[in-house]
Parts: C-alpha cells; structure tokens; sequence
C-alpha cells in the first residue's frame, strides 16, 4: 500500500517533533507542497523553521487548529492533514487542564471536520503511548484499552475517539500513530530530557520526581518522524493505529547519569524533588506493527542522547532565550522539596 500527496497541512509545525518532520519531509519528500498551521503558543517557534522560508513549496500560517473558518480554507487547498498541534506537558495539564481539552480535543475535531468536507485523502492524528495509562506489565498493544490518567493524556484519547469517531460515522480516511517519549534538538526544555541536559549544562540541579525510579520508552525524533511518514505512506487505512517506540525501558535515574556523564560533571547535581500528582511510573510498548510496515529505529538511546547533548551545548542561541520569566515562574510552582 502507497499513498502519495502534493500537498500536507502540517498543524502544529513549529513544535518540536512538528519542525523535525517538515525537515524530513522537505529532504526525503521535496515534491510535496507544504503548508505549516501553528498559533506559536510558548512552545512553538517559528525560528524551528527558518531554513524553510522563502523556500518554493513551504509557506507558514499563524493560527489556532480551533478556528473552523481558518481551518477550512487551508484544508480546501491541501490533500492531507498531519496534526502535531497540542498542548504537550503533562506538569502544565495538571496547572491548566482546559487549555489542553480546548486545543487537543476541540482542535482536532475541527480539523477532522474539515479533512472531511474537502474529501481529504488522510487524516493522520500524532498521538502518544500515554493513551494506554500507567502500564505496570507486560507493553501496551494497539487493541488495548485507553485508561489515560492525566488531563494531557485523557486530552490526547479524546482526541483519538474524536478522529474514530469521523472514520466510522464519515468514512474519512484515519491513522493514528502513538510515539513513547521523544527526544532531540529543538526540544522546548521542560520535557525530561532537555530540562536535565539545559540544566547540567549550566550546573544546576536535575530534578528528579520521587526517587527518580519511573520508567519511559525513548525514541529519537529523527526515528519518531520516519515513522510517522511511514505510516501516512504505507500504513492501510484497515489497520490504522501504530505504537512507534525502541521498545527499551529508561528511568529517570538512568536520564541524569548519562546526561551527567557525557558532560563531565558530578551525580550530586541530581536533587530528588516532590513527586508528580498521579504521576505513571511505567509506559511500555509493543512496537511489532511498525516493525512489521518495515520501521526499526536506527539512532539508540546512548548516541542519541550523545548527539542531543551535543546540539542543545552548540545552540545556546536556541535555548537561553526560552529560559526567562514565564519558564521560571512554571518552574519555581512545579517543582517542590522531597518531603520523606
Ligand atoms: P510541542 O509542545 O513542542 O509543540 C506543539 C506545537 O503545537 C507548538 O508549535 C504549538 O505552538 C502548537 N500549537 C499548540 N496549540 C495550538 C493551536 N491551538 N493551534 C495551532 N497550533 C498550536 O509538542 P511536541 O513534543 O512536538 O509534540 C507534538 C505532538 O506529538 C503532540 O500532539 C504530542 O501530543 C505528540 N507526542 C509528543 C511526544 C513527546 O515526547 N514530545 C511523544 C508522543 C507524542
Ligand atoms: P516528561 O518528559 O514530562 O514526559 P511524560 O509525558 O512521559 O511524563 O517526563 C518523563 C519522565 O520523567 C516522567 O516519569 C516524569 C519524569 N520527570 C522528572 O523526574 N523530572 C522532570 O523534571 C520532568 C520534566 C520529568
């Protein structure tokens, strides 16, 4: 099965894995015309993509996902939608829970009901192995129950049974990918990676939830996006929902010291700080789906991380200005003395 396009919307672009997917695309892909649709809320940025301006084929929209007018013209123009846009941090989920029903849940309803009145050829929802909810055994397979636990990830389902919910009752062709934790260059640094490699970089304390002992599947943005293109080209619309992960189990601890190590400085910056509220110790994937389209991750975790710790010590110029007033204002509520 291959489907091709000449023209994608790409919502939610300027984001992290968003801007690492039009490079993809703009360097696998350079035939296919795309559209970037991104408000640039305090996560996105549009200097993600500045190679890109200018350029024939790209052009950038600044707009919500939620306004139908907006969403509908651009719809009207492309063949497919790829839906990045988010809101993404779990912490602020539990700060701001509505912001993230508005945009995950609303907002992808929105473009599902545009992808279906331009008879769009896909309509491809990124989403996350967060779904499944705390995983205390064996790795979640596509056909197991969502039990989301958090605003971000019952957002993030309700976004998936909103996209469902247009497959059946509209016949628009649907797929969803579910990626485990992220990480890479250009990575706004309040996820766990670039808080602790931002964070060593300047000698500052890593904060670890609890005891640091919580487990995550990573994956390389680069390996996340090639998926993802996999599954918009390849994947039939039959079988629609793809867990894209190493499959490989990381704690907290494991992070910080392979951080600490590759920059030469000591494991007493790690501080151990009040845990997250409901917070899911386990995420574990069964990855045989993608694998069987004929994905397998190249870049693993130690080189990897090598190269993101390289990339964030290179570009202060992309990070430092993030670092200031809002993000300390977040950072100073969120994080609380370990109380034993
Ligand atoms: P991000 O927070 O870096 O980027 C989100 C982007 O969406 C930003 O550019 C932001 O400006 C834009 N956006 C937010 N609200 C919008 C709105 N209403 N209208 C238009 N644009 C809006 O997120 P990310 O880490 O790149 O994640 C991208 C997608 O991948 C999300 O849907 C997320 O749920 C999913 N995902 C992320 C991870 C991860 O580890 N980061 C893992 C699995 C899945
Ligand atoms: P995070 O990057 O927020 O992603 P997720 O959405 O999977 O929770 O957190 C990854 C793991 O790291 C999770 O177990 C919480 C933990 N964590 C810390 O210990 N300290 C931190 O500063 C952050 C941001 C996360």
């Amino acid at each position: 099965m291959t489907r091709s396009f000449d023209r994608l919307l790409v919502a939610g672009g300027a984001g992290f894995i968003g801007s690492n997917f039009v490079r993809l695309l703009r360097t696998t892909r350079p035939q296919i015309e795309i559209t970037v649709l991104d408000m640039l809320t305090y996560a996105g940025n549009r200097a993600n993509l500045a190679e890109f301006e200018g350029r024939q084929g790209y052009r950038f929209v600044h707009g919500d996902i939620c306004d139908p007018q907006l969403v509908d013209g651009l719809a009207a123009d492309v063949d497919a939608i790829v839906n990045f846009a988010a809101e993404t941090h779990v912490d602020r989920s539990l700060l701001e829970p509505l912001a993230f029903i508005d945009t995950d849940v609303r907002g992808t309803a929105v473009l599902c009901d545009a992808a279906r009145k331009h008879s769009h050829r896909a309509f491809l929802l990124v989403s996350t192995d967060e779904v499944y909810g705390e995983v205390r055994e064996g790795r979640s397979r596509e056909e197991d129950p969502l039990k989301p636990r958090s605003p971000y990830s019952a957002s993030k389902a309700g976004a998936e049974h909103i996209a469902h919910a247009y497959a059946e009752s509209f016949g628009l062709p649907v797929l969803i990918t579910r990626g485990s934790n992220t990480f890479g260059p250009y990575q706004y640094p309040e996820k766990l990676v670039p808080v602790l490699v931002t964070n060593a970089i300047d000698g500052l304390p890593l904060p670890l939830y609890n005891d640091g002992s919580a487990v995550r599947d990573f994956i390389h943005v680069e390996d996340h996006c090639r998926a993802i293109d996999m599954v918009l080209h390849d994947a039939p619309i039959s079988d629609p929902i793809y867990n894209i992960g190493s499959g490989i189990e990381t704690s907290g601890n494991q992070v910080a010291e392979a951080v600490l190590e590759i920059l030469n400085k000591p494991k007493s910056l790690i501080q151990y700080v009040a845990d997250r509220p409901g917070h899911d110790y386990r995420y574990a994937l069964d990855v045989r789906r993608i694998t069987d389209l004929g994905w397998e991750a190249r870049i693993n975790f130690a080189e990897g991380l090598e190269r993101t710790v390289r990339w964030y010590v290179d570009h202060p110029e992309w990070w430092r200005p993030l670092k200031s007033g809002e993000y300390w204002d977040f950072y100073k509520g969120n994080y609380r003395p370990l109380k034993r």
